[in-house]
């Protein structure tokens, strides 16, 4: 077969993505990735608000893929299929995707497929580095928090995940209980250098019970209880108080990540174990997984951050995967706010 080129489009989340890949012989090629964030539109209101994320990925749509299509040097002839992401997230923004990716494929002829967005994450290490099948996916990001084992393009079995937060957003509510900037991940792990991670004895959620199933909520609850008691007993926090909570917070997290994550590796015995998601930016996390991986003789995979993170390219990747398996989907494609693999 020739080559096959594939126009990305992603817009479940607060970003609107589109990108042009390149599949032959020698493997994919990424021509173009661009990643239009929101970051801004939504900073004044704590979180991702759905409607204001709509209306600006229905805004950015058509100027995110003349990005990608004027970066990669190609016209819209020079593409031979779409894939779009249909699902899981926020419907106004799924549903702006999917109508636009219809649009292009009646206007061109070229054939069209629906990707779920966690397959896009969970297939990313075979776009970065031809991983063969089975590998184990831990998936941490602000809205995901879960374990793959993903034995072929459609074939992904759950192992656990959380029952209540996301990782991402635990760092994120840590940040916002500490007076601390958005996202925040990032801010809380620059705060952790500086930190005692043994000063607060925080829970380590669910350890103690069997299986691969994780909870947030109590740890960040702790925290809130840890800050109360300082702002009681010193009248407010000092520098080094934050320091110390966000490390004490950072070191429960990956304590609970690193133990589930050795039990999800010794179910399985998969030989390579591959992180995805914002959350797999965080070096203290991210040390601690490779630690378990070396340990249970597997791979450690972590690709580049900005194929981590929610991107299109993801998305051209797994809905090649599909077309060169023979999927295509048609006009009656659905946008998914809710999509289990
Ligand atoms: O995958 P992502 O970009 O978006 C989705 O959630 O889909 O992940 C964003 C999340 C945010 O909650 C952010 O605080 C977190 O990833 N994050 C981090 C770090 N960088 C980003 N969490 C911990 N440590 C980091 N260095
Ligand atoms: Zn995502």
């Amino acid at each position: 077969a020739g080559p096959v080129t594939v126009l990305g489009l992603e817009s479940s989340c607060d970003d609107t993505a589109a990108a042009v890949l390149r599949c032959d012989d020698d493997g994919p090629q990424i021509l173009a990735n661009i990643v239009l964030g929101q970051t801004d539109l939504h900073a004044g209101f704590g979180g991702v608000v759905p409607e204001i994320a709509a209306r600006a990925h229905a805004e950015k749509l058509d100027m995110a893929v003349e990005r990608a299509l004027a970066e990669a040097g190609l016209t819209l002839d020079g593409i031979d299929a779409i894939a779009v992401t249909a699902g899981p997230g926020l419907i106004g923004g799924v549903m702006a995707g999917v109508m636009l990716a219809k649009g292009l494929a009646a206007a061109t002829g070229k054939p069209m497929v629906g990707v779920n967005h966690l397959a896009g994450h969970a297939l990313t290490p075979r776009l970065t580095d031809g991983v063969a099948f089975p590998y184990l996916m831990l998936l941490v990001s602000g809205g995901h928090c879960q374990f793959l084992l993903v034995e072929g393009a459609e074939r992904f079995t759950r192992l656990g995940g959380t029952i209540d937060d996301a990782p991402g957003e635990a760092f994120d509510k840590v940040a916002k209980l500490l007076g601390l900037a958005q996202p925040g991940g990032p801010v809380v792990e620059a705060e952790a250098r500086a930190g005692d991670p043994t000063r607060f004895k925080l829970p380590r959620p669910l350890l103690d019970r069997a299986g691969c199933d994780m909870s947030f909520s109590g740890l960040k609850t702790a925290v809130l209880r840890s800050r109360d008691g300082l702002v009681a007993s010193q009248g407010g926090l000092y520098a080094q108080d934050r320091a110390d909570i966000c490390a004490s917070f950072q070191a429960a997290m990956a304590d609970v990540l690193a133990e589930k994550t050795r039990r999800a590796l010794e179910l399985t015995g998969a030989p390579v174990l591959a992180v995805a998601g914002g959350v797999a930016a965080n070096q203290t996390l991210r040390a601690g997984l490779e630690q378990v991986a070396n340990r249970a003789k597997a791979r450690f995979l972590a690709p580049p951050l900005n194929l981590c993170t929610d991107n299109a390219a993801m998305i051209a990747w797994a809905g090649f995967e599909r077309l060169r398996r023979g999927a295509r989907d048609d006009m009656t494609l659905a946008a998914r706010p809710r999509w289990p693999l």
